[in-house]
């Protein structure tokens, strides 16, 4: 009865796409756009398609179907999923949402709102000769070093607001009326705007040149041991796995649902974008590296030397409407940030509904003025060195730890066995046994090997070039605050117990 009556009050998705593309607009993020090509070009071409798609079938599609299943049979967020496998893993849940919502979305929405900004220089080619300078001196006015915080860069703040406030208002609106529509807009939109793009891109000269150093293989590169952890950690960062947020998202699915069809799409359609996206991105590097006749690989870079410099750069030199084209460039990267971001603020707040049962308005809109205030720090001078480092902690290890963490308690204290039933019960494709092995050998193991090495990587010398204490104070620490404040919230007792809304 009591059973009933908790799925009956659970939001759910109005419609089979909406679930979709919210799933596909978590997945794909900035990584997409900014990443993937880079990954690519730097690790054989073609030829890392190789350890991509293995990693993609050995832990991303294994890894998707069981947050997805994990949701979908425990009817909650990751808290409240964890909490239902037992008592004593309720903080993984709780460090996972509040590690990306307190952590990774902080900076990630400052990093859309300088998208944001850039949007609006596009009109008058703000940038002018010199985009790196602009970026750099002009724009972030970067100070010497992560603890010489300066000012505030007031101009960011004012896009900021506007980021949190589009936050705000989607995740508000509930899961129909918010995220749901809003993603049925951002996707399509989305993948119009890149479609543009890569067929501008296309028709400039230089961009065949461009697309080769892209995608020419050179397969000796995958005797290297590294490109396998690219392929690796890139898959697992581009899915959002990890995060608690898929988790929450499949909560919200109606009972009859197509688990393991689902979770292929999803992943399909976020690697297939990835690949797309890059033709547009190499085809214009190709043209830059034509018209200023230099050698391709001096023009390549990646996520925020990439936007805020390379393109900004190319589009200058365009030979015709090149304002459209940085309107459109930074208004897709806006778009796949925003519907990232959103993800996680609803995955947050489905834990803190779920287990204190305050009203999702109230939550929402304390998390968002939180969130803000708590992102300003990356708006300082210095915001750029922090933003740097607590990427490079949350990121190389929060994630990776929590999905260790993941694959083992479910794989074997849980037993994925009881999953995989589960999950064909209600799918027609069905799991077999490699997928056990996939979670409980394989992921652990891939994550495992991509954390040891980074950690003797760490220890033998400084990230970044930063001192140790600037690596200690923020980025080590940030992630032992949230673990503590993670363990603090899961020791608080439920008022109902989670595994009431479980499906049996
Ligand atoms: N998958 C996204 C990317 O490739 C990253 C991402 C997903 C993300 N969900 C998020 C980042 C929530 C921050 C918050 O870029």
């Amino acid at each position: 009865m009591k059973n009933s009556a908790l799925a009956h009050h659970r939001p759910q998705w109005k419609t089979h796409i909406g679930f979709l593309l919210a799933a596909v607009g978590s997945a794909i993020g900035l990584g997409n756009i900014w990443r993937f090509s880079y990954l690519c070009y730097k690790n054989g071409g073609g030829a890392f398609l190789v350890p991509y798609i293995t990693a993609l079938f050995i832990v991303g599609i294994p890894l998707m179907i069981l947050e997805i299943g994990l949701g979908h049979k425990m009817r909650g967020s990751a808290p409240a999923s964890f909490a239902s496998v037992s008592r004593k893993w309720e903080w993984l849940g709780w460090w996972q949402v509040i590690f990306v919502m307190f952590g990774i979305v902080l900076y990630y929405s400052v990093v859309i709102s300088w998208c944001l900004s850039f949007l609006f220089f596009s009109f008058n080619l703000s940038w002018g000769q010199d985009p790196n300078a602009f970026f750099f001196k002009k724009f972030l006015m970067v100070s010497k070093g992560p603890f010489n915080i300066g000012d505030v860069r007031t101009g960011i703040i004012f896009s900021l607001l506007l980021v949190w406030f589009l936050n705000w208002l989607i995740v508000f609106k509930g899961v129909q009326k918010g995220l749901e529509r809003a993603n049925k807009i951002f996707m399509p939109l989305l993948f119009i705007l890149i479609a543009i793009i890569v067929f501008w891109g296309f028709k400039l000269p230089g961009a065949r040149e461009g697309i080769l150093v892209y995608l020419r293989p050179d397969f000796t590169r995958l005797m290297d041991v590294r490109v396998w952890m690219d392929a690796f950690s890139q898959i697992f960062f581009t899915l959002s796995l990890g995060f608690g947020i898929m988790i929450a998202y499949a909560s919200y699915l109606p009972v009859k649902s197509e688990i393991v069809r689902d979770s292929l799409i999803i992943s399909g359609v976020n690697c297939l974008f990835s690949l797309f996206v890059g033709l547009g991105v190499f085809a214009v590097l190709g043209y830059m590296a034509h018209t200023t006749s230099v050698p391709i690989s001096s023009v390549v870079s990646e996520s925020i030397g990439l936007a805020f410099i390379a393109f900004p750069k190319a589009i200058s030199l365009l030979p015709a409407f090149s304002r459209i084209f940085g309107v459109l460039f930074f208004g897709s990267l806006v778009i796949a940030g925003l519907s990232s971001s959103v993800s996680i603020i609803e995955a947050f707040t489905s834990g803190i509904v779920d287990k204190f049962h305050y009203s999702r308005k109230a939550v929402v809109s304390s998390l968002v003025v939180c969130g803000f205030l708590g992102s300003v720090i990356f708006v300082t001078q210095a915001g750029l060195y922090w933003l740097d480092i607590v990427d490079h902690f949350l990121t190389q290890y929060g994630l990776v730890i929590a999905a260790i963490f993941e694959s083992i308690i479910l794989g074997w204290i849980y037993k994925s066995n009881r999953l995989r039933q589960h999950i064909n019960h209600y799918s027609s494709w069905r799991l077999r046994g490699w997928w056990d092995i996939c979670i409980k050998v394989a992921a652990p193991l891939a994550l495992t090997v991509i954390l040891v090495s980074s950690l003797v990587e760490e220890l033998s010398c400084a990230y970044g070039g930063y001192s140790r204490l600037a690596l200690v104070l923020i980025g080590r620490d940030w992630l032992i605050y949230t673990l503590f404040f993670a363990i603090l919230v899961a020791s608080h007792h439920w008022k109902i117990d989670p595994r009431e809304r479980m499906l049996s």
